[in-house]
């Protein structure tokens, strides 16, 4: 499973959006991301990228 340590948001978003769009194969990414909305998504990344940094 690839890390998310030190990934900015705008990375965690497109790479979420790719997974749920059908853009980026993946195991089971796309049936992760395509539980979310878009505003959940963007929430997501913006928290993950703030943790990720503050280590
Ligand atoms: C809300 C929860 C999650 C978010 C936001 C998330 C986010 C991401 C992102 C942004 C990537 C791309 C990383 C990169 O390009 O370096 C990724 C890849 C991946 N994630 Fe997740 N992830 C989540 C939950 C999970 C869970 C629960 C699993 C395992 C059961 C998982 C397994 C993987 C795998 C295996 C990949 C590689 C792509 C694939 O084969 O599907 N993720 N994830």
């Amino acid at each position: 499973m690839p890390s998310l340590q030190g990934k900015s948001a705008s990375d965690i978003e497109a790479a979420m959006t790719a997974f749920r769009t059908g853009g980026r194969e993946a195991t089971v990414m796309d049936r992760i991301a395509k539980g979310f909305t878009k505003r959940e998504t963007n929430a997501i990344a913006d928290w993950l990228a703030q943790a990720g940094a503050a280590k």
